[in-house]
């Protein structure tokens, strides 16, 4: 029996994963710490909240008093860290939370866990990290190994990019047990709708402008949610110490065709005799947008035994019905503050 502590399980991934392992896993003890910053939401939760296996505790990463107390009061012997802001516009426009929480967050994580572990082998950290961290691709190039340069360009890649490098410190310099995982975007429930799936769902649900950055060519490589949650798992349980894994689908599109994949769904059950594609604006770029993103997954599927199990098809219908079954969550996550983030980053 493991006492899991898993950091931001409030946010998009980290609830899906609360929930994955609990199913998986129902010997085990899960600790959810999470700040609960606008990205984590308790309503996530609402099904195993009764679960005896499972605790929430709130807290800030970056407190190491705090994390000391869960540390040893929870006798914590597995961490899985999501804890992040994890938006790239918003370490545009505002970077600093993204250093704080993402380095020094990190940071006092590692630090409390080398601290209460010791030289305990039976242990083990493993920090969820970005493809972001590798850079931006070409149309041609091939897509990320571990062996790629680390090359961020936005605040937000900057931060996890350090925060990977911190970790891979712990291993080299202290021996900690510790393993890292580079994945690809994630789509399906649960994600807040300033990403680009939820906000085209939501927007196109709303007959409001969808904002497509640029000319919608950049491509990113798509995985469905609970595929992460297996491949962290798989990592956790077998991964080499000191490793690195990429996580990816093995998904590539271009983010106009995403945003066609979800106008034509919604068109095929709205029974609107206008198609949402007519929505679709183009607006101003991002700056510094990375072209493309595309994971090399055959360490993880050589070495672990680990694959995808879901087609994106069927992972983009399972999600947008779980958005259509669950709209007061959406409606509720779209609060004064989202609406007043919204209209900053779109100006409209
Ligand atoms: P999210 O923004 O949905 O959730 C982040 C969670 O962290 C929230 O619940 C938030 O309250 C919590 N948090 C933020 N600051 C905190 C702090 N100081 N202390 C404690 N909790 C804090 O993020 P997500 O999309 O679920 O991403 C989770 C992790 O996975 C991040 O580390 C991200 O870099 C990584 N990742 C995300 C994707 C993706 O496509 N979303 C892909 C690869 C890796
Ligand atoms: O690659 C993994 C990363 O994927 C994670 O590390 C990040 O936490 C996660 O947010 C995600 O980053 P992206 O920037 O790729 O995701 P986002 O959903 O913000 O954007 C996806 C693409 O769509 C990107 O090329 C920008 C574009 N886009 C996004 C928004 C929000 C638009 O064209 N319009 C939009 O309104």
């Amino acid at each position: 029996m493991a006492n899991l502590l898993v950091t931001g399980g409030a946010g998009f991934i980290g609830s899906n994963f609360v929930h994955y392992w609990l199913r998986q896993h129902p010997e085990d003890r899960v600790i959810n710490l999470d700040l609960l910053t606008y990205a984590g939401n308790l309503e996530n939760l609402k099904a195993v909240e009764t679960n005896p296996q499972y605790k929430f505790v709130q807290a800030d990463i970056c407190e190491r008093p705090a994390i000391e107390a869960i540390f040893t009061n929870e006798k914590i012997d597995r961490v899985v860290h999501f804890a992040a802001e994890s938006h790239v516009d918003r370490s545009i426009t505002g970077p600093e939370a993204f250093v704080k929480t993402n380095v020094m967050g990190t940071f006092v994580l590692l630090d409390v866990a080398r601290n209460t572990w010791g030289a305990r082998k039976d242990v083990r950290f493993l920090h969820v990290s970005t493809d972001e961290v590798y850079g931006s691709l070409q149309p041609t190039d091939p897509a990320f190994t571990e062996e790629n340069p680390y090359r961020p360009n936005s605040p937000y890649s900057a931060s996890k990019a350090s925060s990977d490098h911190l970790v891979r410190s712990y291993f080299h310099t202290y021996g900690m047990p510790v393993v890292t995982t580079n994945c690809s975007n994630n789509y399906g429930p649960y994600q807040f709708p300033e990403k680009l799936i939820p906000l085209v769902f939501s927007n196109a649900m709303d007959n409001k402008p969808l904002p497509v950055y640029g000319k919608g060519a950049n491509i990113r490589d798509w995985l469905y949610v609970e595929d992460h949650c297996s491949g962290i798992e798989a990592v956790l349980q077998k991964g080499k110490l000191g490793e690195t894994y990429n996580i990816g689908g093995c998904n590539e599109w271009k983010n106009i065709d995403i945003v066609h994949c979800i106008c034509d769904y919604i068109d095929s059950f709205s029974g609107e005799a206008k198609s949402k594609r007519e929505l679709i604006t183009y607006v101003k770029d991002r700056p510094g947008h990375d072209f493309r993103y595309a994971i090399d997954a055959s360490k993880i599927e050589r070495e672990l035994g680990w694959k995808p199990s879901v087609q994106f098809e069927e992972g983009i219908r399972r999600t947008i019905d779980w958005y259509r079954s669950n709209d007061e969550w959406l409606q509720r996550v779209r609060n004064q503050s989202y609406r007043e983030y919204y209209q900053k980053q779109y100006k409209d």
